[in-house]
């Protein structure tokens, strides 16, 4: 076991060696945006709810309404899409009289399970929702009235609550899926008190209900993860409910143990189950596997066998639906997680090609080769099954011999694999776990790109590009940016995307947010920062980095180069515009000889690549910095400890992305001799004289205070409070420029101390690990 998992982890490790990404930081978002960042923006919008958490368990975006509904603990709300969130409606549904008693007396968490978590809302009719909740462990489903299109009421039908068995699990968090057809309810769920016996069930219509076969072991402790409707042909007769789920089966080839894979399984519409075999069970369920895995040397592969989330990627017109799908690896050796994408047809393919067949509980799997009769199990009565001489029009007349053989067989033998036969994705070493995957498909100048969003489990999105490019197999990854949508760490367990408003709904426990995919005039006021970007919903225009809109914008030409983000190209002759915004300004800073200082520089950008140059005075070109133990290169900036008079000079900080060079800071530093200093402070009582030698005598009185206060931050912590107020109360008579001055210097003081401080109690390793 431990030399397999290492085997894993070696062809894990190396395999992501040779993706042969443009630089080792790929993976680092190109901009990180925090939460106070994206309100203050309006990039994004909360609510929590009356109580400051919802502990949502279900969301329905309904673009029909323009409204966004929510499922928490006793409790539904209504959001109007196109207002703050300012208004909600809100209905409370608490369990019914005596089920929370009930419920704590048989032995259940009050707090956590003795409540009504509402699970299910779909669209019932033009009126009304279907809501479904646990109802403390006693499933019940009720009708909520939601007024038709304009209105924004929202309550609940008292006289049409009813159990909710098999339309709800008991569980407030057990994964499920459901989804609503024809005026009936499809789940995929544990429907007992236990939670012990899975099963697909069909409710709520005129029809009989119908379930899975609990004799013939269909399901395998099954973790549901979506349910959808999918038109296989233009005849409706074809219509099927898929389901995606993930389930622990016996080991496939026959030896001990479980292994877990992930299933694409489904059902016809029109299933009325059979007559005298599968008596209002399904007769037409088959499954196939969902292969996620990255091929490597000599056959060998590495699988993402647990299912996370579904997304279906619905066509224009004349094309095929395409199923994205996130995955994690089982391994409890090392934790990684992979999008795969899937085609309809060749999901189709597989339902259509062998059975899987077992002679014996010991044997291996292989392909049915015998006699399949007809109708074929797993199709649905349609045209082609009740012709003249073949009368199938319902499932209840398909002979017993095609049930028994459905009931025997509900496993394809082939797998259905991912286009490219790989995940288009593959994250390791990542901090946080995937949860939630939606995907747009977005046209730019150069082409149309999939901009996928995972939802992590510590309340952030990540906004991810996979480029394919023609010759090599790897796609590149290509973070576009991380938000941090919660305050909080917390799971992100909802995501619905409203491609016409451009925006992304993000749930957690705690409540919703609403999230603009695209924010273009973030990314910066220049040609090269628009472009370096990438983002395809971005383009530069001549004068700002703006929404780019396909078709629109023929007469002016858009700077936009999402496969190579290469501005030098793109921005040729945009120069006027990045001069406008002026050359970096040369800042001056003092440290003290055998003290530490610090040289701030914030690239906009994780993924750029930072180099420090040193221009000596009297010296010829600049140099680059040489870091060692002494000065150390940080996320903020150069940090040079016990600082020698040799260290003066002019640092200039740049950055380079995609061979695009960029100066982001340059700072002249002085250094002030010990000796120096310290008849400075012996000078204190009589401010108001500049001292007579050295860097700073040069200086007008005025910059002086605010040099003398920075000095002060760098070098002598104790004493700050002391000569802070001296300087206040001297600078107080010179009138408001000056006193604000000498504020402004103090806090930037006070701001470099704490950092230089932080740098100096982390231990070296520390700094250099980060
Ligand atoms: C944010 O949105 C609100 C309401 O839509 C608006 O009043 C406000 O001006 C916006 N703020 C910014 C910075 O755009
Ligand atoms: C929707 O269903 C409810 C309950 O059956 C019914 O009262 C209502 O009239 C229906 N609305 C429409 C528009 O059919
Ligand atoms: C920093 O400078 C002050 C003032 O010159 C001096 O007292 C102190 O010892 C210096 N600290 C270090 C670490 O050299």
């Amino acid at each position: 076991m431990a030399s397999s998992a290492w085997a894993i982890c070696c062809l894990l490790g190396s395999l992501l060696f040779h993706r042969g990404s443009p630089s080792p930081s790929a993976s680092v978002p190109r901009l990180r945006l925090s939460y106070r960042e994206l309100l203050s923006a309006n990039r994004s919008a909360i609510f929590l709810g009356p109580r400051g958490s919802l502990d949502l368990r279900v969301m329905y975006l309904d673009e029909y309404r323009d409204r966004l509904f929510l499922g928490g603990r006793d409790a539904i709300y209504s959001l109007q899409l196109d207002q703050p969130w300012a208004d909600p409606r809100e209905v409370l549904w608490p369990p019914q009289p005596g089920q929370r008693e009930e419920c704590v007396r048989k032995g259940r968490d009050p707090l956590v399970e003795c409540a009504n978590f509402v699970r299910v809302l779909q669209p019932h009719n033009r009126t009304h929702l279907l809501a479904c909740g646990t109802g403390a462990f006693h499933p019940t489903c009720a009708l909520i009235a939601v007024g038709h299109r304009g209105e924004h009421v929202l309550h609940l039908e008292a006289h049409s609550v009813e159990s909710g068995r098999g339309r709800c699990p008991h569980e407030p968090s057990r994964p499920f899926a459901s989804t609503f057809v024809g005026g009936e309810l499809y789940t995929g769920l544990t429907a007992d008190f236990l939670g012990r016996e899975a099963m697909i069930f069909r409710s709520g219509g005129a029809r009989p209900a119908l379930r899975s076969d609990s004799d013939q072991n269909l399901l395998h402790d099954p973790r549901f993860v979506m349910a959808a409707r999918i038109a296989d042909n233009s005849d409706q007769n074809d219509d099927k409910v898929y389901f995606f789920f993930s389930e622990t089966v016996p080991s496939p080839d026959g030896g001990p143990g479980h292994v877990t894979v992930s299933r694409v399984g489904r059902v016809c519409v029109n299933d009325a189950g059979g007559q005298r075999v599968l008596v209002n069970k399904w007769s037409t369920f088959l499954k196939a596997r969902l292969v996620c895995s990255v091929p490597g040397p000599g056959g060998a592969e590495t699988h993402f066998d647990q299912l996370e989330d579904v997304f279906l990627l619905w066509p224009k017109a004349g094309k095929s639906l395409e199923v994205y799908a996130l995955f994690s690896t089982v391994s409890a050796v090392f934790q990684g997680f992979a999008v795969c994408l899937y085609h309809m047809e060749d999901i189709w393919e597989v339902f259509k090609g062998p059975f899987a067949h077992q002679d014996g509980p010991q044997h291996q799997w292989g392909p049915y080769g015998g006699k399949v009769p007809f109708p074929r199990p797993g199709v649905c009565p349609s045209k082609m099954t009740a012709q003249p001489g073949r009368p199938f029009g319902s499932t209840k007349d398909y002979p017993d011999e095609v049930l028994q053989f459905a009931r025997a067989h509900p496993l394809m033998f082939r797998s259905v694999r991912p286009r490219q036969g790989r995940p288009v994705l593959v994250k390791t070493h990542l901090a946080q776990q995937l949860r939630q995957i939606v995907v747009d498909r977005v046209e730019a100048e150069d082409g149309t790109y999939d901009v996928i969003y995972l939802g992590t489990d510590s309340g952030s999105v990540l906004k991810v590009m996979a480029l394919q490019s023609g010759d090599s197999a790897e796609p590149e990854e290509v973070v576009l940016e991380e938000l941090q949508v919660f305050k909080v760490p917390t799971a992100i367990t909802e995501m619905e995307i409203s491609v016409k408003r451009q925006m992304l709904y993000v749930g957690s426990r705690l409540g919703v947010a609403r999230l603009k995919l695209h924010q273009c005039e973030t990314y910066g006021s220049a040609c090269a920062e628009c472009c370096l970007a990438r983002d395809p919903y971005c383009a530069w225009d001549g004068a700002s980095c703006t929404r780019y809109r396909p078709g629109t914008s023929k007469r002016r030409f858009r700077r936009q180069d999402i496969r190579h983000g290469n501005p030098a190209l793109q921005c040729l002759g945009q120069s006027q515009e990045e001069k406008a915004a002026g050359p970096v300004a040369t800042t001056t800073v003092f440290g003290t000889e055998h003290n530490s200082t610090f040289l701030e520089c914030l690239p906009k950008s994780p993924q750029a690549a930072v180099r420090w140059f040193l221009q000596r005075p009297g010296g010829q070109g600049p140099d680059q910095v040489k870091t060692d133990e002494r000065v150390l290169q940080t996320e903020q900036g150069l940090l040079i400890r016990r600082l020698s008079r040799l260290d003066e000079g002019t640092y200039t900080c740049t950055t380079l992305e995609h061979g695009f060079s960029q100066t982001v800071a340059r700072l002249a530093l002085e250094v002030i001799v010990a000796a120096q200093l310290n008849s400075l402070f012996h000078r204190g009582q009589r401010l108001e004289e500049p001292p007579a030698r050295g860097s700073l005598a040069s200086t007008p009185p005025k910059a002086w205070y605010k040099d003398i206060l920075q000095l002060i931050g760098f070098a002598n912590l104790p004493r700050v409070d002391e000569y802070c107020e001296r300087m206040w109360c001297s600078s107080r008579s010179r009138g408001k420029q000056a006193k604000g001055k000498s504020w402004a210097g103090l806090e930037l003081g006070k701001k470099v101390k704490s950092r230089v401080q932080a740098e100096r109690n982390r231990t070296p390793r520390e700094v250099e690990a980060t």
